[in-house]
């Protein structure tokens, strides 16, 4: 056995081990997974713009008309004018001075974070921040401060520690495992006390939260107050890439230092376009979020009648904890099985003891096929002795298709 098989053995025994599963065709709220169709319960396409024939047609169109790759990074040559009118649009949308473009999500974070913190200072990260987040803390050459999740107290004892060292407090604003919201007022009130920054990741919050879905940050008021955001493409607006709005000064600073946006060649143009198409939807149909809202919390009462609790999720990442991988694992094979398709989370993406089944709604769900998949769930977890017993139904035992 080599030495990478036998890393790749203790991953299984340890019930960590992953693998790739094929989805054919666009990702809509039913998708064929390895042939069969399947209600889809795990996709970050919370808007069900990713497959919208007006954000297809506009990554068809830009990739006529800008070429498919942007063909070297933004500060040699790939600076375009679909990069130009996003950052615009987006900065416009959040209600700030400017925005800048990253490749993803993981590298705006990374690249923020390293930029920001420096040498001696101290970043303040919520134990359940985003990996790239942790990363992001990992690369700076700043000391971490980690607070336990959306504790405040906590925070403020590290704060008055770091006597003056402190440079940047970063938060999910909508925390991607759990579903619940930062304290973001509190945040920010401690920031200021303490002369820091506050760094807001909307990946989760854009399109969901806040007036029009503008995100976490709007929804308390705080717009323009929180000193960096951070957003993703790949998510609500069914692109790919991220986004970071700040002060104009800031963003000059990150294009200046930002080694994640230096070194890497710019988001693709249709990538660009398509965001740009999905931004102006959620302009004119800002009803798809209060949609979103509603068929989320359709899936937590009935996954709750199930007798499975979406623990302190407010919003429509409904995570139902398990706590052991292997069945966690377990109970999302049986709920594939009748066709109800939704992600075990395990180590390393969540701490050791606390996996869980983790549901992602989309606006484009019918509340109807939302509550058949929760009674399918909790058929499948009461199987296994995860969900409390319940009275026999006469409810199909796979979801219709
Ligand atoms: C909170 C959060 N931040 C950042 C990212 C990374 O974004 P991307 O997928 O664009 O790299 C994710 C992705 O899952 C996320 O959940």
């Amino acid at each position: 056995m080599t030495e990478i098989a036998e890393r790749l053995e203790e991953l299984r025994e340890g019930g960590l081990y992953r693998r790739l599963r094929l989805i054919s065709g666009p990702q809509g709220p039913r998708v064929l997974l390895d042939g069969r169709q399947v209600l889809l319960l795990c996709s970050n396409n919370y808007l069900g713009l990713a497959d919208h024939p007006r954000v297809r047609g506009a990554a068809a169109e830009a990739a006529m008309r800008w070429g498919a790759g942007a063909g070297a990074s933004r500060l040699i040559s790939g600076n375009m004018a679909p990069h130009r009118r996003l950052e615009e649009r987006l900065a416009e949308f959040k209600g700030y001075e400017a925005a800048l473009l990253f490749g993803s999500g993981y590298l705006a974070n990374t690249g923020a974070i390293a930029a920001l913190a420096r040498r001696g200072e101290v970043v303040f990260s919520d134990q359940l921040n985003h990996a790239s987040i942790i990363d992001g803390c990992r690369l700076s050459h700043a000391e971490t401060f980690v607070y336990r999740h959306g504790d405040v107290e906590h925070l403020a004892w590290g704060l008055r520690e770091a006597a003056g060292r402190g440079s940047l407090i970063v938060t999910d604003g909508v925390f991607s495992m759990d579903g619940d919201i930062a304290p973001l007022e509190e945040l920010l009130r401690l920031a200021r006390r303490h002369g820091c920054r506050l760094m807001v990741d909307e990946a989760h919050a854009t399109g969901a939260l806040g007036p029009g879905g503008r995100g976490s940050v709007a929804a308390a008021g705080l717009s323009e107050e929180v000193d960096i955001l951070v957003g993703t493409l790949g998510k609500a607006f069914g692109s790919y890439g991220a986004y970071v709005c700040a002060s104009r000064e800031l963003v000059d600073y990150l294009v200046n230092t930002a080694r994640s946006f230096i070194f890497s060649t710019a988001p693709p143009p249709p990538a660009a376009a398509a965001a740009l198409a999905a931004l102006e939807l959620l302009e004119s149909h800002p009803h798809r979020v209060e949609r979103l809202q509603s068929n989320a919390a359709t899936l937590r009462a009935a996954l709750a009648r199930e007798g499975l609790s979406a623990g302190s999720s407010e919003t429509h990442i409904v995570p139902v904890g398990i706590g052991d991988a292997a069945a966690t694992m377990e109970l999302s094979e049986r709920a594939l099985e009748r066709g109800v398709f939704a992600q075990g989370i395990r180590p390393p993406t969540v701490p050791e003891g606390t996996s869980r089944l983790r549901f992602t709604v989309m606006a484009t769900h019918r509340a109807g096929e939302l509550e058949r998949a929760a009674k399918l769930v909790g058929a499948a977890a009461r199987e296994i002795g995860l969900a409390p017993a319940a009275a026999p139904t006469s409810e199909p035992l796979v979801l219709a298709a």
